[in-house]
């Protein structure tokens, strides 16, 4: 069976916590080293990542061409307009040809539906690098980031402030597999998407709406927010007014613990989502968890081609 990476749940909880707990000892083993050196068991040797970017990306694209290295293999990078894919070859043709020519694909696209039929034309595993549903390798990161700063993941309280998107359909998803729970500051109109919700109360995560911002930073042992207008969105004025009063500044940040941590995937639209106070803050864990994206993404390979 063919491993594919399109949302956390294809991991499994075990799956997911393997993964997580790969990514922390294989960059505890390389500490210290160049960036470019390639690891001592060097996994993935001779194995090619074909990445498709219908998106932009820095972090993504940079973790996984780092992180092929590292395991010992190489990268091909297509993107939509340079590729036969942005002339109207369909993903099915594309998916085929690709499995000819790699060991494995990474997309980033907009429907999560292309990734779907990717991953059922492809004979090598499919990871999801974004898509406007889901973005589950950023929450690979994410968890080793929390874990890395001391806390236990069962039973952590994390608030979303902002936009229910894509990252935090992923970020619920795995609440339901690792049981913390996550209290969304959404204002109306923008909450989560309800199947994901459904999903991780189903396994037991206590996942909560609220529209006040206070509320749901109370307490919280992690806060996180995101871009107001993902990609693809309009930047419509409505919106961003809708979210002002979610932005997390220092007084948002003042009713979560006082040891909270504060996360952002990044890019960071400064004065909006964040402040600059709170991005470059005494909590913010905003660089490690850009750099360990390299760290998860590996992991994320090596269990797609069955080696965790
Ligand atoms: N966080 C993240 O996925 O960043 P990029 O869009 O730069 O890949
Ligand atoms: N929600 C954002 C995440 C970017 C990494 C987007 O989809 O644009």
């Amino acid at each position: 069976m063919t491993r594919h990476f399109l949302n956390l749940s294809d991991a499994g909880a075990d799956g997911l916590a393997a993964i997580i707990n790969d990514a922390m000892a294989r960059k505890e083993a390389r500490a210290g080293w160049p960036k470019g050196k390639i690891d001592a068991d060097a996994p993935l040797d001779g194995r090619v990542l074909a990445m498709v970017f219908e998106k932009n990306s820095t972090r993504t694209r940079t973790s996984f061409d780092v992180g092929i290295r590292q395991l010992g293999g190489s990268s091909v990078i297509l993107d939509g307009s340079s590729s036969q894919l942005g002339r109207g070859e369909s993903i099915a043709d594309t998916a085929r040809v690709l499995s000819r020519m790699a060991d494995a694909i990474m997309i980033r696209t907009n429907d999560h539906a292309k990734i779907e039929e990717m991953a059922h034309y492809a004979s090598i595993p499919v990871i999801n690098g974004l898509t406007d549903a889901s973005h589950p390798c950023q929450i690979v990161a994410d968890l080793e980031t929390v874990i890395e700063h001391g806390k236990a993941l069962p039973g952590l309280d994390v608030a979303w402030l902002g936009d229910g998107n894509n990252v935090l359909s992923s970020i619920i998803e795995a609440a339901g597999l690792l049981r913390f729970n996550v209290r969304c500051g959404c204002p109306e109109g923008y909450d989560p998407d309800p199947a994901f919700v459904a999903a991780a109360r189903e396994r037991g995560a206590r996942i909560e709406i609220v529209r006040d911002a206070a509320d749901a930073a109370r307490g919280a042992d992690v806060i996180v927010t995101d871009t107001w207008v993902s990609m693809g969105q309009d930047h419509a004025e409505a919106k961003i007014a809708a979210m002002m009063p979610y932005q997390v500044n220092e007084a948002l940040m003042a009713h979560a613990k006082a040891d909270a941590l504060f996360l952002h995937c990044l890019p960071a639209h400064r004065g909006e989502e964040a402040t600059d106070a709170v991005l470059d803050g005494p909590q913010s864990a905003i660089w490690d968890e850009a750099e360990n994206r390299i760290h998860a993404q590996k992991s994320v390979m090596l269990w797609c081609f069955g080696l965790i």
